[in-house]
Protein backbone atom coordinates (compact mmCIF):
# COMPACT_ATOMS: atom_id res chain seq x y z
CA UNK A 1 0.00 0.00 0.00
CA UNK A 2 1.21 3.75 -0.93
CA UNK A 3 2.68 5.54 1.62
CA UNK A 4 0.33 8.65 2.55
CA UNK A 5 1.51 11.49 4.87
CA UNK A 6 -0.68 11.69 8.05
CA UNK A 7 -2.33 15.27 7.98
CA UNK A 8 -3.74 13.42 4.38
CA UNK A 9 -5.74 10.80 6.18
CA UNK A 10 -6.89 12.96 8.99
CA UNK A 11 -8.27 15.47 6.33
CA UNK A 12 -10.39 13.24 5.07
CA UNK A 13 -12.76 10.49 5.82
CA UNK A 14 -12.38 6.34 4.86
CA UNK A 15 -15.18 3.73 4.74
CA UNK A 16 -15.74 1.72 5.98
CA UNK A 17 -12.81 2.44 8.03
CA UNK A 18 -8.89 3.05 7.59
CA UNK A 19 -8.42 -0.14 5.35
CA UNK A 20 -10.97 -3.14 5.07
CA UNK A 21 -9.55 -6.64 6.28
CA UNK A 22 -9.01 -9.89 4.08
CA UNK A 23 -9.41 -12.69 6.87
CA UNK A 24 -8.19 -14.80 8.06
CA UNK A 25 -4.69 -13.43 6.48
CA UNK A 26 -6.00 -10.04 7.93
CA UNK A 27 -3.95 -7.71 5.58
CA UNK A 28 -4.79 -3.99 4.53
CA UNK A 29 -6.11 -4.62 0.79
CA UNK A 30 -7.55 -1.59 0.06
CA UNK A 31 -7.94 2.41 0.71
CA UNK A 32 -10.02 5.04 -0.75
CA UNK A 33 -10.08 8.49 0.60
CA UNK A 34 -12.70 11.72 -0.01
CA UNK A 35 -11.42 15.46 0.83
CA UNK A 36 -14.78 17.28 1.61
CA UNK A 37 -16.60 20.10 3.17
CA UNK A 38 -19.22 18.03 3.61
CA UNK A 39 -21.96 20.71 2.04
CA UNK A 40 -20.98 21.78 -1.77
CA UNK A 41 -17.62 19.56 -3.08
CA UNK A 42 -16.09 16.52 -2.53
CA UNK A 43 -12.88 14.62 -4.23
CA UNK A 44 -11.99 10.89 -4.22
CA UNK A 45 -8.54 9.91 -4.39
CA UNK A 46 -6.14 7.19 -3.21
CA UNK A 47 -8.12 4.31 -4.80
CA UNK A 48 -5.89 1.79 -4.31
CA UNK A 49 -6.43 -2.02 -4.63
CA UNK A 50 -3.04 -4.43 -3.98
CA UNK A 51 -2.09 -5.94 -7.12
CA UNK A 52 -2.91 -9.32 -5.90
CA UNK A 53 -6.73 -8.59 -5.18
CA UNK A 54 -7.76 -6.38 -8.34
CA UNK A 55 -10.47 -7.59 -10.51
CA UNK A 56 -12.48 -8.71 -7.90
CA UNK A 57 -14.65 -5.78 -7.68
CA UNK A 58 -12.92 -4.26 -4.73
CA UNK A 59 -12.13 -1.38 -6.31
CA UNK A 60 -15.74 -0.67 -7.48
CA UNK A 61 -17.15 -1.40 -4.22
CA UNK A 62 -15.02 0.98 -2.34
CA UNK A 63 -15.77 3.60 -4.97
CA UNK A 64 -19.67 3.06 -4.91
CA UNK A 65 -19.27 2.92 -0.89
CA UNK A 66 -17.95 6.10 -0.92
CA UNK A 67 -20.61 7.61 -3.37
CA UNK A 68 -23.41 6.23 -1.64
CA UNK A 69 -22.08 7.42 2.29
CA UNK A 70 -24.16 9.66 3.62
CA UNK A 71 -21.72 12.01 4.65
CA UNK A 72 -21.23 13.16 0.65
CA UNK A 73 -24.26 11.41 -1.57
CA UNK A 74 -26.31 14.13 -1.89
CA UNK A 75 -23.21 16.82 -2.97
CA UNK A 76 -23.83 18.61 -6.09
CA UNK A 77 -20.15 17.50 -7.42
CA UNK A 78 -17.85 14.58 -6.54
CA UNK A 79 -14.06 15.08 -8.44
CA UNK A 80 -11.08 12.97 -8.92
CA UNK A 81 -8.48 13.00 -11.51
CA UNK A 82 -7.21 10.20 -13.11
CA UNK A 83 -4.53 9.54 -15.84
CA UNK A 84 -5.20 5.65 -16.69
CA UNK A 85 -8.50 4.46 -15.02
CA UNK A 86 -10.65 6.58 -17.04
CA UNK A 87 -12.68 3.50 -18.26
CA UNK A 88 -12.98 2.19 -14.55
CA UNK A 89 -14.79 5.78 -13.29
CA UNK A 90 -16.98 5.70 -16.41
CA UNK A 91 -18.82 2.68 -15.68
CA UNK A 92 -18.96 4.61 -12.09
CA UNK A 93 -20.95 7.28 -13.47
CA UNK A 94 -17.92 9.81 -14.12
CA UNK A 95 -17.03 11.72 -16.91
CA UNK A 96 -14.99 14.22 -18.26
CA UNK A 97 -15.91 18.10 -17.59
CA UNK A 98 -18.97 19.29 -19.53
CA UNK A 99 -17.03 22.05 -20.30
CA UNK A 100 -13.52 21.63 -20.12
CA UNK A 101 -12.72 25.58 -20.40
CA UNK A 102 -14.26 25.99 -17.09
CA UNK A 103 -11.97 24.42 -15.16
CA UNK A 104 -8.80 25.63 -13.92
CA UNK A 105 -6.02 24.64 -11.40
CA UNK A 106 -2.80 26.01 -9.51
CA UNK A 107 0.18 23.42 -9.58
CA UNK A 108 3.33 26.37 -7.39
C1 LIG B 1 -8.05 1.01 -10.27
C2 LIG B 1 -8.20 -0.08 -9.19
C3 LIG B 1 -8.53 0.58 -7.84
C4 LIG B 1 -9.31 -1.03 -9.60
O1 LIG B 1 -9.48 -1.99 -8.57
P1 LIG B 1 -10.12 -3.43 -8.87
O2 LIG B 1 -10.48 -4.04 -7.56
O3 LIG B 1 -9.25 -4.21 -9.77
O4 LIG B 1 -11.42 -3.00 -9.68
P2 LIG B 1 -12.66 -3.89 -10.09
O5 LIG B 1 -12.36 -5.33 -9.88
O6 LIG B 1 -13.84 -3.34 -9.39
O7 LIG B 1 -12.73 -3.59 -11.66
C5 LIG B 1 -13.94 -3.24 -12.28
C6 LIG B 1 -13.68 -3.17 -13.78
O8 LIG B 1 -12.83 -2.04 -14.08
C7 LIG B 1 -11.74 -2.48 -14.88
N1 LIG B 1 -10.56 -1.73 -14.51
C8 LIG B 1 -9.87 -1.83 -13.38
N2 LIG B 1 -8.83 -0.96 -13.42
C9 LIG B 1 -8.90 -0.32 -14.59
C10 LIG B 1 -8.12 0.70 -15.21
N3 LIG B 1 -7.03 1.20 -14.63
N4 LIG B 1 -8.50 1.13 -16.44
C11 LIG B 1 -9.58 0.63 -17.05
N5 LIG B 1 -10.36 -0.35 -16.52
C12 LIG B 1 -10.01 -0.81 -15.31
C13 LIG B 1 -11.57 -3.94 -14.53
O9 LIG B 1 -10.90 -4.60 -15.59
C14 LIG B 1 -12.98 -4.39 -14.34
O10 LIG B 1 -13.54 -4.68 -15.60
P3 LIG B 1 -14.40 -6.04 -15.82
O11 LIG B 1 -15.57 -5.95 -14.88
O12 LIG B 1 -14.80 -5.96 -17.26
O13 LIG B 1 -13.48 -7.14 -15.51
C15 LIG B 1 -6.89 -0.92 -9.07
O14 LIG B 1 -6.57 -1.44 -10.35
C16 LIG B 1 -5.70 -0.14 -8.53
O15 LIG B 1 -5.54 -0.03 -7.33
N6 LIG B 1 -4.85 0.37 -9.45
C17 LIG B 1 -3.68 1.12 -9.05
C18 LIG B 1 -4.06 2.47 -8.48
C19 LIG B 1 -4.93 3.25 -9.42
O16 LIG B 1 -4.70 3.29 -10.63
N7 LIG B 1 -5.94 3.91 -8.82
C20 LIG B 1 -6.82 4.78 -9.54
C21 LIG B 1 -6.09 6.03 -9.84
S1 LIG B 1 -7.10 7.41 -9.91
Amino acid sequence: MPPLPTSSISGSFQWPGPAYLDKPACVKIGLARVITDYATYAYLCDVYVIESHRGRGLGSWLVRCALEHPAINSLKRIALITHDAKEFYARLGFQPPADPEQYMERIP
